[in-house]
């Protein structure tokens, strides 16, 4: 009940934040990720009043200090990297510290629900634990396939420049910097 409370809180400041983060993205299609995990967020909440109902729980929430601290450090990131071509390389980190903290948070619920005989409470968690991860999955994707390289945008322009004398291929270098990426994305 302790964990539960922990996530209502956590969620609820997520529908709260997620807004703002879309907001600092630059990128149209993270821009779209991240308020199409909102309307899941928005589920979440409503399902974890159903995993209190399913234990005949009151529904409350504990003030969670990981997504509070997590969440101040999001918004320092998108206030710090505005402008530049890393602020959706930025807020996918950001954004990915928070579904990873889900993850285990409902990875852990998921378990203990189902010691506890409760099979309703478990399918509810199980439903957000995969939506956590697929959210998940999607940023990774989107950091492989634009944000990252975006990110490098600016300073593989330079390597390319000093590179000219050398007559390096370009192709190298791109090659380079999405094994840089791919690097990041993990
Ligand atoms: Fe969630």
């Amino acid at each position: 009940m302790d964990e539960l409370a922990d996530m209502y809180d956590a969620e609820k400041r997520l529908v709260k934040a997620l807004p703002k983060m879309a907001k600092a993205a630059t990128c149209e299609d993270l821009k779209a990720a991240i308020l199409a995990h909102l309307k899941e967020t928005e589920g979440h909440v409503t399902k974890l009043e159903q995993v209190f109902q399913a234990f005949d729980e009151k529904v409350r929430g504990k003030t969670c200090e990981a997504t509070v601290g997590l969440l101040k450090e999001g918004d320092k990131i998108a206030a710090d990297f505005k402008g530049s071509p890393a602020i959706n390389a930025a807020l996918v980190s950001a954004a990915q510290k928070v579904e990873h903290y889900e993850m285990a948070s409902y990875g852990c619920l998921h378990e203990w629900a189902g010691l506890l005989d409760n099979e309703e409470a478990a399918g509810l968690l199980l439903q957000i634990l995969e939506e956590e991860k697929a959210a998940n999955e999607s940023l990774t994707e989107l950091a492989r396939e634009s944000c990252n390289q975006q990110a490098l945008g600016d300073s593989d322009e330079n390597e390319n420049e000093s590179d000219d004398a050398n007559d390096k291929p370009a192709k190298k270098q791109s090659a380079a910097s999405r094994k840089r990426s791919a690097v990041l994305a993990k």
